[in-house]
């Protein structure tokens, strides 16, 4: 299991990059970590990955799910924070993991069926204001 100690930002954009990279082209990378712990910034290094501008990224809170479109692929981007998890089956999630693309959900335990084979990674402050460890888990 990956194990990363970011010191700023952009360290946490090149995991993201790197998780792109493995996700690639159809992967499912599932999210943990505090409010502020850098889930979305580490979006964008997965859309990096793929060829999207990652100012195309933007907190999806309000819509739940946004889909992109890049050299490298594509990207379905969900954020779970605002969802009851009986709320799920209804936005038809579980058939939209299976779209083609790379799938990256924020909140990812909130999902409420499993998803095997997926990345799971849980994301938290350390010491430093600017400091996160970001960890490869196998249950989140
Ligand atoms: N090492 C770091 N990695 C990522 N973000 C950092 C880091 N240091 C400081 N930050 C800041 O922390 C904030 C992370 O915000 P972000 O929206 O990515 O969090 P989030 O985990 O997606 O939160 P939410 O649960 O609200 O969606 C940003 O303001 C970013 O600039
Ligand atoms: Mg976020």
């Amino acid at each position: 299991m990956r194990r990363w100690l970011s010191r700023c930002e952009q360290d946490t954009v090149a995991v993201g990059r790197e998780i792109g990279a493995a996700a690639a082209p159809s992967g499912v990378v599932l999210l943990a970590g505090d409010l502020g712990t850098g889930k979305t910034v580490l979006v964008r290094g997965v859309a990096e990955a793929l060829g999207i501008d990652p100012a195309e990224i933007q907190s999806p809170s309000f819509t739940l799910m946004r889909s992109h479109r890049g050299k490298g692929g594509s990207l379905l981007h969900v954020d779970l924070y605002r969802l009851e998890p009986d709320d799920v089956p209804e936005l038809g999630l579980e058939e939209a993991l299976h779209g083609g693309g790379v799938t990256v959900v924020e909140w990812g335990q909130k999902l409420p069926f499993a998803v095997p084979g997926a990345i799971r990674l849980w994301l938290r402050r350390g010491r430093g204001e600017r400091e996160r460890e970001i960890r490869e888990v196998g249950t989140l």
